[in-house]
């Protein structure tokens, strides 16, 4: 059967309507302790989006695949290689960017931080963002590390540079000592999950 635009509806309210579909978000982990929350911010996402996970090496130390949602698709290194035989392939990191209408990576660690900041991109999760289309599509990050990591000069250079690349920071909850009102040292300070699922463009 042809597919004919019904006369009775309007022309943008009709092309409004069967281009709906949940949003596309690409939601990452690096290795931070806070990556053992994965699963739950997959649940939130979930359930308004369509979600397919990028997960490093080290964050699978922390994350209980068999936990996700079942209709989240995990991508890990291995898979970047294992779909690519031969030139023509599609590569995988620019078919999940091609997808996504929105990355978030939470947790992100100290160290995937300053490979982003400094344009490095030695695994699927870093080479997804260096191919990034920024002025297009939104990316936020959610940073992990302990209070000496996050207030670190280092730390600060390579915020101040993804900042420049229009990424949308999500600070860290660092805790405090009630008795001297001082930052303690505390690791998996992301913010909160529901903070983080809010996210929309
Ligand atoms: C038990 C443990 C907990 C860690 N927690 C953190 C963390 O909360 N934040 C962080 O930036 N790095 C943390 N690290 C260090 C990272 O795992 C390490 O820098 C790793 O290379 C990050 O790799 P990725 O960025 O490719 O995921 C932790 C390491 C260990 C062994």
């Amino acid at each position: 059967m042809e597919n004919t635009e019904p006369s009775s509806i309007d022309p943008n309210l009709y092309a409004l309507y069967s281009s709906a579909r949940k949003p596309r978000i690409l939601l990452a982990a690096s290795g931070s302790v806070s990556a053992t929350e994965f699963s739950t911010l997959c649940h939130c996402f979930f359930e308004w989006a369509e979600v397919k996970a990028v997960v490093t090496k080290d964050a699978l130390k922390f994350i209980d695949i068999l936990s996700l949602p079942r209709g989240v698709t995990v991508y890990t290194d291995e898979h970047e290689w294992a779909c690519w035989q031969r030139i023509g392939d599609s590569v995988l990191h620019v078919e999940l960017q091609r997808w996504a209408d929105m990355m978030v990576i939470a947790p992100l660690s100290a160290n995937t931080l300053g490979k982003i900041a400094g344009g490095l991109c030695d695994n699927l999760l870093t080479c997804i963002v260096r191919a990034w289309d920024y002025g297009k599509k939104q990316v936020f990050m959610a940073p992990s590390m302990t209070a000496s990591m996050w207030k670190n000069i280092v730390t600060e250079r390579h915020a101040m540079l993804v900042d420049e690349l229009g990424v949308a920071l999500i600070p860290p909850v660092l805790k405090r000592d009630p008795s001297t009102g001082e930052h303690v040292e505390s690791s998996g300070s992301m913010a909160d999950n529901s903070h983080i699922s809010a996210t929309r463009e």
